[in-house]
């Protein structure tokens, strides 16, 4: 089952990531340490929000709080944590914005799920939102996790200065909106009932549907941190390459692994007729693209001033990961 423990993750690849004999961590276990650490502290913090109020309709801050605290790998969550911890930027407040990242994140799950478009029954290992209540809670649970994600981003308390709170709003605005995750689930149902997308037009539908919500993950940590241009600029380049390599690995994951695994259906791109580059490239063809983009993606951060160590591991992690 996914959950936010990482015994599955990949295994050192070179001499750099052997553990050495004199017990030093080697920078693979550094790597995963970060990671558990920060899930740990991303979920601790996600199940603090949208407490009951003693009301009726308390049904659903209790729906928005299982989709916040089901599990799931939090990726997005992890990215901006640590970009703004690398800009020095105070836990709490790095915290709120990752937190406002998986809420986005946790919303578009919710409606994927939905009958009206993926239609499926199972995530993270449990029966979806719908199943579990009705549409109804899960359409509105989606909502207000929706603006659940703008309320943390526009809390004083997430930044002093007001242009760093507005500028965070913006970028969450334009990645999750029509010319980001809202456009590219549109063009992905499209998909399914007109197919022959070209490889262009299905770069797209990635781009946006997934890359606009990982490239911003990055960038808000970089916001907050206020990063000068040339950084922004370089991680720019980074997150756009390990969004795409990272859908492209869901749709690898979806064709060759088992459900179990993965917490959710899996052979449904296929079944529906989505485009994805699995459809242009094949099985092989695809994963290369997957790797030559984890490997661009590493190569981007060469130029940053600070410590860039997890980011590089991610982009192996997104590339390799199993579920
Ligand atoms: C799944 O995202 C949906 C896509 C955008 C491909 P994740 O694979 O990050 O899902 P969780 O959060 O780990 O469950
Ligand atoms: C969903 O893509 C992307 C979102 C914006 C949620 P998928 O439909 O491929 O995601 P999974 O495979 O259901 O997680
Ligand atoms: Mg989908
Ligand atoms: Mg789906
Ligand atoms: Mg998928």
């Amino acid at each position: 089952m996914p959950s936010s423990t990482f015994g599955s993750l990949p295994q050192p690849q070179s001499p750099g990531n052997a553990s050495s004999e004199s017990d030093q961590p080697s920078p693979q276990q550094i790597f995963e340490s970060a990671m558990a650490d920060g899930v740990e502290r991303i979920n601790q913090t996600l199940a603090t929000l949208c407490p009951d109020e003693g009301l009726t309709e308390d049904q659903l801050p209790g729906a928005m709080r299982f989709a916040l605290t089901c599990g799931g790998k939090r990726v997005r969550g992890l990215l901006a944590l640590e970009t703004a911890k690398a800009y020095g930027v105070g836990e709490t407040r790095a915290l709120q914005v990752a937190c406002a990242l998986e809420a986005l994140h946790a919303y578009s799950l919710v409606h994927d799920d939905l009958p009206a478009m993926d239609n499926a029954d199972t995530r993270r290992g449990l029966p979806t939102l719908h199943v579990q209540h009705n549409e109804a809670t899960a359409i509105l649970a989606g909502d207000a996790l929706q603006a659940l994600a703008f309320q943390l981003l526009a809390d004083p308390t997430t930044a002093p200065q007001g242009e760093v709170r507005a500028e965070l709003c913006l970028g969450l605005a334009l990645a999750s909106g029509y010319q980001g995750m809202c456009g590219g689930q549109m063009l992905d149902m499209i998909a399914e009932t007109q197919p022959g997308f070209d490889r262009l037009t299905t770069r797209r539908l990635q781009a946006r549907k997934t890359g606009a919500l990982i490239a911003f993950a990055v960038e808000a940590g970089a916001i907050l941190g206020q990063a000068s241009a040339e950084d922004r600029q370089a991680l720019r380049k980074y997150a756009d390459r390990l969004g795409l390599c990272f859908q492209i690995t869901d749709d690898l994951l979806d064709a060759r692994a088992d459900a179990q695994t993965l917490g959710k259906p899996t052979g449904q791109d296929a079944a529906k007729g989505k485009a994805t580059f699995i459809t242009h490239y094949g099985l092989e063809g695809a994963e290369a693209k997957a790797q030559d983009l984890a490997r661009e993606a590493k190569l981007c951060l060469a130029p940053l001033s600070v410590e860039t160590h997890f980011l590089l591991h991610m982009a192996d992690f997104v590339f390799e990961r199993s579920f």
